[in-house]
């Protein structure tokens, strides 16, 4: 079930993937995070088919270490595909996915992960579940300058999973929510003083000036009492594919397309 969810997503994906790139999205991000300044290495969480990847690669020619990590094998085939990489199958197959009491999957990931030399490495994990050998690749690098989470999102089988148990998930929103905080986690890990946490989420804005303005204070009161703060809002407008994945915002209770890209930039202090 799971295997079937993961590949579903990946076709899926493809729709708005491929939509966001044709608009220009993608580059505009990548250029939002160079104005926090040079980065020579990122680690971007759920990378999925390799665009941010690739827009980061073409914004940070000199960056020594991209590392992409997806849970989705399937979305890291296209992404190795994607970016013209060689990908080993060790990293990017490294999941196995058991059924456990109450029919619930748990996954687990092993074996040696090779960095690429190519200066792009791609990694099966899940930033939510304890992935030793991510973090010795993580300690081999040093300290990153960025970490990017780009439009978080889960494949339909997540609720089957016992991650979903463990933490009490009740909805796709909840988990958007655990992974960005587990992104922030890694960030006061990871981050060099200075570096940038770079989140991006889709949002329907009729009052777009508004609706940035809420969300900097949202943001400002969940980094308080962190050693982050927003340094910038941006809003992109796009459109989202009628082939892709559908997200609707349910904010003030009307459910509609997201029409922005909200691209949020996090300064570690140091
Ligand atoms: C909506 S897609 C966005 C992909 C990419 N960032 C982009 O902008 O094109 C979200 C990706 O995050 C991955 N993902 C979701 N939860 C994850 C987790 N806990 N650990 C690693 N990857 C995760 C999904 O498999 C999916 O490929």
């Amino acid at each position: 079930m799971l295997a079937i969810a993961r590949t579903v997503y990946a076709e899926e994906w493809a729709g708005n993937a491929s939509a966001y790139q044709e608009q220009g999205l993608y580059g505009m991000l990548a250029e939002h995070l160079a104005q926090a300044g040079d980065v020579r290495a990122l680690l971007d969480v759920g990378c999925g088919r390799g665009h941010g990847l690739a827009a980061l690669r073409s914004a940070f020619p000199a960056a020594a270490h991209l590392i992409g990590v997806d849970e989705n094998p399937e979305c890291l085939e296209a992404a190795a595909s994607l970016l013209a990489i060689k990908a080993p199958r060790s990293n990017i197959r490294r999941g196995r996915d058991e059924i456990v009491t109450g029919g619930r999957y748990v996954s687990t990931y092993r074996g040696t992960v090779q960095i690429g030399s190519n200066g792009i490495t791609l990694i099966q994990s899940d930033v939510v579940v304890q992935d030793p050998e991510v973090e010795r690749v993580l300690d081999t690098l040093g300290p990153l300058d960025a970490l990017t989470l780009w439009f978080s999102g889960v494949h339909k089988a997540r609720s089957a999973t016992e991650i979903v148990r463990h933490f009490k998930i009740k909805s796709d929103a909840e988990h958007r929510t655990l992974i960005e905080n587990r992104a922030l986690a890694i960030a006061g890990e990871r981050l060099r003083p200075g570096g940038a946490l770079h989140l991006v989420v889709r949002a329907c804005a009729i009052d777009i000036d508004q609706v940035a303005h809420a969300m900097r204070l949202d943001y400002s009161d969940w980094l308080e009492d962190k050693p982050f703060r927003v340094e910038s809002i941006g809003s992109i407008p796009y459109e989202e594919p009628a082939d892709g994945i559908v997200v609707r915002s349910t904010d003030s209770g009307v459910s509609a397309m997201p029409n922005y890209a909200i691209s949020i930039l996090i300064r570690r202090e140091g």
